[in-house]
């Protein structure tokens, strides 16, 4: 029978097995090679995982003893409630792995660290082009139809 994945924080001996999804999630939104992500980001991102001050947190997948997904999420202020709500930046698996459940581990990993923190709302956005990812959101959670504007100065 096929092992299930095993959700854990993020640990700070993990850099080695969790900067090469990093860089592939990275790498799957075009940021690589001229266009790569800053080393100071990733850096600064690193520690604001261990740093109990900051709202970002990560999650990682091992399969048999082996990190094969990362997960980050970061709780945020909102108007309409006095509870925090949890907004899903990032998720990625290894590729050999894909179709084996890490990633709906991962997510529903997430809905579990946000109730414990006090609030029942998990969000995230996606490409509307990402049919993969959509095949597994439509399955752990509900689509009600907001896009997304962004604007950089
Ligand atoms: C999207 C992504 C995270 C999915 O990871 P994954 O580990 O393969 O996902 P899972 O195995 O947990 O998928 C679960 C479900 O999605 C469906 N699914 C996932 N990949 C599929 C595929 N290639 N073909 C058919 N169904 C698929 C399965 O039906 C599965 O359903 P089930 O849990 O009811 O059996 C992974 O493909 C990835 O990292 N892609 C590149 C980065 C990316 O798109 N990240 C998300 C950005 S918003």
């Amino acid at each position: 029978m096929p092992t299930a994945p095993d959700v854990r924080p993020l640990r700070e001996t993990d850099r080695a097995a969790w900067l090469p999804l990093w860089d592939g999630y990275n790498a799957f939104y075009g940021r690589k090679g001229d266009t790569a992500l800053a080393p100071e980001i990733t850096a600064t991102t690193w520690k604001r995982f261990f740093d109990a001050n900051e709202p970002v947190n990560a999650l990682v997948a091992e399969l048999d003893g082996e990190v094969v997904g990362l997960v980050h999420y970061i709780f945020h202020r909102s108007t309409n409630r006095i509870e925090p709500v949890c907004y899903l930046q990032d998720l990625f698996t290894k590729e050999s792995v894909r179709g084996r459940g890490v990633a709906r581990a991962l997510i529903e990993t997430v809905y579990v660290k946000a109730r414990e923190h006090g609030t029942k709302r998990v969000y995230w956005q996606t490409q509307d082009t990402n049919a993969t990812a959509r095949m597994l959101y439509d399955k752990v959670a509900k689509h009600y139809g907001f896009i997304v504007y962004s604007h950089e100065s």
